[in-house]
This record gives C-alpha cells, structure tokens and sequence, in this order.
C-alpha cells in the first residue's frame, strides 16, 4: 500500500508517477474541485442507496451530513456506490450476494484513492458485507448504520418489522385474521425509513459493529428517524478525517477479544442466529476463530438482559430510549475484555468508566434480575450435525428442548412449498419437519429454516414444532429451530441421508442433534450419495465452488485471512501499485 496521501495515494501505474498524478488530478478538476480541495486528505463514502432497498431510504442524507463533517475538519468527501442489498428483494436469497458486496467493498476501497472511509449501511447483509471489506481492506474505517424504523399502530397495537409480519401472517393462515385486516396490516408494518424494528439481524449486527469498536460509542440503536442519526453521521465523518493523522485500522479493533465481547452481546441482547455466521466471516478476515465450544462457554455464562422482539416484548426504539448498547456493556462488564479499544481510541473501560444516565429497566434488565441466566444462541453438535449446528434457545418453546420423533423431509425448498400445505401431507404435532439442500452451497443458504407449520396442523392450533435445516432464518424468526447444519447436506452432510419414518432426537441440555439411524445404515446411506449438478456460469459457479461452511461464515475461501495469503503470495496485481 502506498505512503501517499489523497490524490496521490495509489496511482495507476503509466510508468511516471508525476503524470499519474497530472492526470487524475485534471480529470477531477472536470467535477469542480479547486486545487485547494484536492490538496486535501480524502475520506470515502461507500454509499448504498437503491431503488430496491427500503431499508437505506436515508442513505442520501446521511451521506449529505457525513461530507459535512469530513470538510469541517478540513478532509474531502468522496462518495461512492457499492452494491445495496435488501432481504426482500433479492432472489434466490441476500445471502448469496454479501460477500458479492464484501468484494466490491473491499476492492473499491483498495482501488480508490482514499485515506479512510466511512460505510453507510444498514439491512441485514449490507453491515458484515462492508464489515468484512473493510477488515480485509484495513484502512482506518467507520461503520454507519442507517438505524432501525420507528413502530406503526394498528388497532390501538404497536407493529414493527419483521416479527410481527411473520405473527399476522401466521394468524391469517391459520384462519384468525381476515384478508381485509391483513391488507390493513401490510401498510402499517414497516412505518418508516429505517431497518427492521426489532432485534433482528440488521439490528443485532449494529450492536455488533458499535462493540468491536468500529462504530461510534452509542450510534448502533438511533433510530433512523431522529436527528441525532444524522449527528453521528456527522461526527464519523469528522472522526475519519481524523484518523487518517492518527490511524486506527480495522484489524487494530476487531481481535479475539473484541469478537468475544461481541458475542457476549449477541447473547445479552438475544440476537440473531445469522449474526454468528457474519460474526465468523468478519472475524474469518482477520484470522480469527470461533469455536462451538467457547460459544457455549459464553452463552452458558452470559445472561440475556435485553427485553425486545421476537423474544421479549419491545423494539428497536424502546432499546435506545432505554440506555442501548452502553447500558448492556455496563451490566456485562465483569465478563468483558475491557482493554479492546474503539474507532475513538479508547478502551473499554474508558467508556464504561463514564457513569450512564438513566436505564429503563422495562427493556434492559439488570444481571443480577436477567430476563434468562443464560444466552439467547447455543451449538449444537452430534451425527447429524457433525461439524455443528446453530439453537436460539430464547426463541423456542421449552416444552420442545428435550424432544424424540418422527422425520417428515422436505428434499428441498420445491418440494417444501409443494407439500407442506398438502391435506394429505402424512404430519402430526410431536413429528419434527426437516429441510434438506438449503444450505450455502445448495441454495445460496437462504431465511428458509423457520418452516411454516403445515396449514392443518396450524388450523388445529399448532403453533411451534421441531424445525431442522441447514438453511438459515430471519433474525426477526421464533420457534424451536435447529439451523446452520453442517456439513450442510448438499456436500453430503449426514443431514443428506435423512429419510422419512427416521426418528431424531434434540436435546437442549445436552446440546445435541442426533440421528437415531444404525451407523452402519448411515454409512451404507452416504456411500451412495450423489452431489447436485454444479451451476456453470458467473457468480453462482463461483459461489458454489468457493463457499464455505456455516461455521466459517459463509466466506468464500479464497478472501478468509488464510485464502488471501495464499492468493497474493502469489499475485502481480498485490505489488506496491506505483513504478
Ligand atoms: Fe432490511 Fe429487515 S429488510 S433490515
């Protein structure tokens, strides 16, 4: 990387590095910049706004308010597009394009003549997208959330994205709500601007970047609405042009012990399931692991204080009001690592040193009075889960922890649709629904381990069953779900070989998975296993061939620390970019 600031840093190589220069600097002369201005250091923006991403409906503003505070500490703001990405509206899931965008992010900041850069994201995939490029880019960077939506009313009842879409949907399936009031409904979920409103992924992975330190102290919960989110979006403009005198990098920040902080989080605030993938694959940048082990460790250890959907009772909003992120850090502070340091500079316990103001114990309990004594997230391991599988405990029904039955398989996500709301599907309460080739290579590893209920059981008032899959599920999901699987079965993970009639067992307090099939049986099954017709083309073969395993993150092989090293050891393209 070059020692060269601003406009000069990084030139393309023409042989003369005074005209590289010359001439980037004549080419952004044409967009109006005096030669004062482009004498200045430059912070970049990745922006990430998109006619197909609701959640980053204020990215424009929040741009507008970062420039602002990068030109009033005397540095220049240079925004610029990265793929937006947004749950809804990608097909076959947003998981198969995060590290799509990690990519862009990654390269564009390294390609581009910038001395730090601030990343404006917010919907699920578009945090640890910018999260890891940053990590693997490792200039000074600020994470900026656009911040959750506010709550809509409907009926004297307040409803927030997206756990209460998943709620009214499934009363109206089961018949309890008519298609007038669903209609009704649709318009008043998601009220505002802002990512979902519970303490879903987006969410979850907002508390993340503000515990390892890569986001302002106390930015992760304002709402997306309030002012004083446009305030931080100012204040991490004028902390990048700061750092780009005294550089903090992302690999100073994000170490074994601020991702252990984050995971202590993560189970305080009962977050979500896809935050221990991302989680992985940030970490995976930087050479850090996370064991199934030392996650149990610190979800057996670590209380969940935090009372928010889709476990608890409030939002997003009521988190911030209530004290955010300080508050929890306060409350955990004898099992954090205290000397991690944040994009301020700090340590840890600088900042919690600081007296807080007030906590609304409605919303954030105390850890001595937890909501639970132990930790939203488990691990599961066993046969059918042989290199681990993930359990929201504090998402589940308590009557289902210990549970034996009877395997109805999905083979796959068609044949889910196909059948689940078959009258003739053979399906009782005490069976457990299993999903197949859902997983990162089957299918891109999409939101799809929260199965419906098949709709006669659900007519009948069944509302939570034994869920099993190597899909993922929304952050915003309930129920007694058992994800992540892995090795997932479209590499031939025993999960594969699953057949109807073939009984499962779940054991929370063992934290066990186990197929009661004979081994021999199993072994005969796998020896006969054939893997799926591989796509050929563009991105697809590339994510299929590179991706790895839940427990990795779902990076692609070759941009973990270890694939990176590999790569450019050997790479023309890696030498200092200057003659
Ligand atoms: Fe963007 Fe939920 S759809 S955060």
């Amino acid at each position: 990387m070059s020692d060269e600031k601003g406009m000069r840093n990084g030139l393309t190589n023409y042989g003369d590095r005074d005209f590289s220069a010359f001439l980037r600097r004549s080419f952004a002369r044409s967009m109006g910049y005096s030669t004062e201005s482009l004498a200045k250091p430059i912070v970049g923006i990745a922006s990430t706004p998109s006619g197909f991403n609701n959640c980053h409906r204020t990215v424009p503003e929040l741009v507008d308010a970062v420039s602002r505070g990068v030109l009033a500490a005397g540095g220049l703001p240079l925004t610029f597009p990265t793929t937006s990405l947004c749950e809804p509206f990608l097909k076959p899931t947003s998981m198969m394009f995060r590290n799509l965008m990690a990519m862009d992010t990654e390269e564009m900041v390294r390609a581009q003549p910038m001395d730090a850069v601030v990343l404006v994201g917010g919907c699920d995939k578009t945090v640890p997208a910018q999260l890891m490029g940053a990590a693997s880019a490792d200039i000074p960077a600020i994470q900026l959330v656009t911040g959750a939506m506010s709550t809509g009313r409907h009926r004297g009842e307040r409803l927030g994205a997206c756990t209460d879409c998943r709620r009214y949907w499934g009363r109206y399936r089961a018949g309890e709500v008519d298609k007038p009031e669903i209609d009704l409904v649709e318009g008043r979920l998601a009220a505002t601007a802002g990512t979902c409103a519970v303490m879903g992924t987006a969410s979850t992975m907002a508390i993340i970047s503000e515990v390892l330190g890569i986001a302002l102290p106390g930015s992760a919960s304002i709402p997306a609405v309030m002012a004083d989110r446009l305030v931080c979006a100012e204040m991490s403009g004028k902390r990048a042009v700061e750092l780009i005198a005294d550089p903090i990098r992302p690999s100073e920040l994000i170490t074994q012990k601020s991702v252990e902080n984050a995971l202590r989080v993560l189970m305080a605030v009962s977050g979500s399931t896809n935050a221990v993938v991302h989680l992985a694959a940030v970490a995976g940048r930087l050479g850090i692991s996370i064991s199934p082990e030392r996650l149990n460790v610190i979800s057996d250890e670590t209380p969940v204080l935090v009372n928010l959907k889709p476990v608890g009772e409030g939002y997003m909003e009521d988190f911030h009001a209530a004290g955010g992120v300080g508050a929890v850090l306060r409350e955990l502070k004898d099992l954090l690592h205290l000397d991690t340091k944040d994009i301020l500079g700090g340590t840890l316990k600088e900042r919690l040193d600081e007296p807080l103001e007030w906590v609304d114990r409605k919303y954030i309990y105390s850890f001595e009075s937890p909501v639970s004594p132990v930790g939203g997230l488990i691990a599961l391991s066993g046969n059918l889960a042989p290199d681990g599988a993930i359990f929201k405990r504090a998402a589940a029904t308590p009557s289902l922890f210990e549970a034996e039955g009877r395997a109805v398989v999905f083979e796959n996500l068609e044949d889910l649709a196909n059948r689940i709301d078959d009258p003739d599907l053979d399906v009782e309460a005490d069976d457990i629904l299993v999903l197949k080739n859902a997983g990162p290579v089957g299918a891109g590893m999409p939101e799809a381990g929260y199965l419906p209920i098949p709709q006669k059981l659900a007519k009948r008032g069944v509302k939570d069953m034994v869920l099993i899959s190597d899909a993922r599920m929304s952050g915003t999901s309930f129920g007694t779900i058992a994800l992540h699987i892995s090795p997932e079965a479209a590499v031939g993970g025993p999960l594969a070989i699953v057949r109807s009639g073939d009984r499962i067992r779940l054991s929370v307090r063992d934290k066990r998975l186990e197929l009661l099939v004979d081994q021999g049986e199993i072994e005969k099954r796998l020896s006969s296993w054939k893997p799926a017709v591989e796509p050929q083309r563009g991105y697809q073969a590339l994510f299929h061939r590179t991706v790895n395993q839940a427990p990795e993150g779902c990076d692609f092989d070759f941009l973990t620390c270890e694939g990176e090293t590999q790569s450019r050891q050997s790479s023309a393209f890696d030498r200092e970019d200057v003659e």
